[in-house]
């Protein structure tokens, strides 16, 4: 039994949630209204004898005694593990494990702390002004931990520093803040530069992202990849935002380290950076377990927008597309795939939202408001990428937006349609045909992309498991030893997973994806666990089998957790909810289940 198994065996989930929030029993379970959400007739529920609780109201949302504290308190894993080992009166010791990408961290800690002092001293006078220039007043460069890098003539520089504290050159060059040259010299990455500390969401400095002060080309340089740091896997200030998303249930992605930091000096304290790229997919998982929007205030630049626009393309049609190749006109159209709604702020041309923010707070506000479904942001593009004069210019817009219509849900289905038929000057009964002609058309022409023909094989592996919690295991042991195969199913959620730590480890792998980073920056109470996973056999299975054993997996793990709502929802006495939500829901996994099913052939 592993220390998480033996907290939770010695707790009952229903005292444990009763320590916060009021319950009343309904039938063998409780229910009270969801903490996590307004409202007033109750849909939380809280199974004494699955020792599991869930929202079926607009969270839709569940799990165990350890996921329930982790939101409550908007604490991580170990810090939730650590108040119910307490509540448990187990102990659980810290052994500290070292590793390469451990010390790359405290290498990091310690180049930050140096960066730090540099700034307050009397060297860092003209970083301060600048800082101040920009509108940056101490308190907050000090809750962004803001430093600077020095300039080439002081008396100290970071390889010495790093040096006196111990490291030594082999860990000070993995870190990459130090460059070794052919002819064995040294010298410090980072010079004359205000240095931000980039920290993943734990608050662990992964590597820095430093801008010139004195106006000289390139403005930013941020840390090489290293064995901790992928600017794509990370998000700027996530690790101070992550309560407020959670909070707020909404994200506002922004593209720069200063639109951060102005951002939370004026307390919209849920905005992050993508640090200058579109939105990743890495990024976009990691906001999906926190949140149901995500606002992508981009620069309004023809480049930027033309980023933003392909990544929703990726985003919104692709997977829609996917879905179309079987599309099943009995189910008919299909649910809308992404659980985190993505909306776009339009900025004004030529304005960033450190601008906005500092200059007219209300009009960023505003603005925030008024952003726009992503879907409709792609509708309002068309005439820009396609020529809608021309018949072939408006086949190619619909063949192009048809997957969005699809992947909608119904009622959005008819107002996106209304919307294009406008922008292609049809009258919108007319539409419906010809997407349907378009249809039958490209399921004649199937494409033959090197993706869709590895999904076509026939399934080779067959042991996949039955048990509900070996099923996780080999999931995760599966992925873990195919670093390639980082393709998730849209609709798969960490929830899907049964236990926390599963969830845990799941969530984080797709974070670091490297096992050794992985094994060094997991909480400590998760590695029995990640061990366990990690001794299962797997039979010795190529790339492919191994990305059709996977597939199945998922498929497999969201059926379970969709019939084990479904079952939860019918065994709970009817006052909760109203009867139509209740009926609604229901239908909607029947739909996802049939979908499933359809696609696994
Ligand atoms: P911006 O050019 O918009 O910079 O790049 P900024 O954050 O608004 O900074 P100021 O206001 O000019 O000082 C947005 C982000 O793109 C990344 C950085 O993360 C930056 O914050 N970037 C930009 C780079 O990594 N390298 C560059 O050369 C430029
Ligand atoms: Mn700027």
């Amino acid at each position: 039994m592993t220390v998480v198994d033996d907290i939770k065996a010695r707790l009952d989930i229903t005292d444990v949630v009763s320590g916060y929030i009021e319950l009343k029993q309904a039938g063998s379970n409780f229910k009270a209204p969801c903490p996590f959400h307004d409202e007033k007739t109750p849909s939380f529920i809280v199974s004494p004898g699955r020792q599991t609780w869930h929202c079926f109201g607009a969270c839709s949302t569940g799990g165990d005694v350890i996921s329930f504290v982790m939101k409550r308190e908007s604490i991580d894993f170990g810090e939730a593990l650590r108040v119910l080992a307490d509540r448990a009166g187990v102990s659980i010791g810290t052994p500290n494990i070292k590793t390469k990408s451990t010390s790359t961290y405290e290498i990091n800690e310690s180049a930050a702390k140096f960066f730090s002092s540099v700034l307050y001293s009397e060297n860092g006078q003209i970083a301060r002004d600048y800082l101040k220039s920009r509108g940056i007043d101490q308190s907050t460069a000090q809750t962004f931990d803001l430093g600077m890098s020095p300039p080439q003539q002081i008396s100290l520089n970071l390889f010495q520093h790093l040096k006196l504290e111990g490291f030594s050159n082999e860990q000070i060059l993995e870190s990459k803040l130090v460059n070794k040259y052919e002819d064995g010299n040294t010298n410090d990455f980072f010079r004359n530069r205000i240095m931000f500390p980039i920290k993943n969401r734990r608050g662990k400095i992964a590597g820095f992202g430093a801008r010139s002060i004195d106006n000289s080309e390139p403005k930013y340089i941020n840390t090489p990849k290293t064995d901790v740091f992928d600017k794509s896997g990370i998000l700027y200030g996530l690790d101070i935002s992550h309560q407020s998303i959670i909070a707020e249930r909404q994200a506002v992605v922004v593209e720069g380290y200063m639109d951060v930091i102005a951002a939370h000096q004026h307390n919209n304290n849920n905005v992050i950076a993508s640090m200058g790229t579109a939105v990743t997919d890495v990024q976009i998982s990691q906001l999906k377990s926190l949140c149901d929007t995500l606002i992508l205030a981009l620069d309004s630049d023809a480049a930027g927008q033309e980023a933003t626009l392909r990544k929703l393309e990726e985003i919104l049609i692709d997977s829609a597309s996917q879905n179309m190749m079987g599309f099943n006109r009995r189910i008919g159209p299909i649910i809308k795939r992404n659980s985190i709604e993505i909306k776009i702020c339009r900025l004004p041309e030529g304005s960033d939202p450190d601008d906005l923010i500092r200059n007219d707070l209300p009009a960023w506000q505003k603005l925030i408001d008024e952003s726009v479904k992503a879907q409709e942001f792609m509708i309002d593009a068309l005439p820009i990428r396609f020529d809608l004069g021309s018949g072939s210019g408006k086949t190619a817009a619909l063949e192009w937006i048809s997957g969005l219509i699809y992947a909608s849900n119904p009622f959005d289905q008819q107002n996106y349609k209304e919307k294009i038929a406008a922008k292609l000057d049809i009258a919108s009964s007319k539409l419906d045909p010809i997407l349907r002609e378009l249809g039958r058309k490209s399921k004649r022409s199937k494409s033959t992309s090197p993706r869709k023909s590895i999904r076509n094989e026939p399934i080779t592996v067959s042991n996949i498991p039955n048990s509900e919690v070996s099923l996780d295991e080999y999931t995760l042991a599966i992925m873990l030893n195919s670093p390639e195969l980082k393709d998730i199913p849209d609709n798969f959620s960490p929830e899907c997973f049964i236990r926390s730590e599963d969830r845990e480890i799941f969530t984080q792998w797709l974070e670091t994806g490297k096992l050794d980073v992985l094994k060094s920056t997991i909480d400590d109470s998760l590695q029995p666990r990640l061990e366990q996973i990690l001794d299962i056999k797997l039979k010795p299975i190529d790339l492919r089998q191994a990305f059709n054993s996977l597939e199945q997996c998922f498929s497999r793990i969201e059926e379970r957790h969709l019939r084990k709502l479904q079952e939860g929802l019918l065994s709970t006495e009817s006052s909760l909810a109203s009867s139509k939500d209740l009926e609604e829901a229901i239908v909607k996994m029947n739909n996802r289940i049939k979908e499933i099913h359809s696609q696994r052939g």
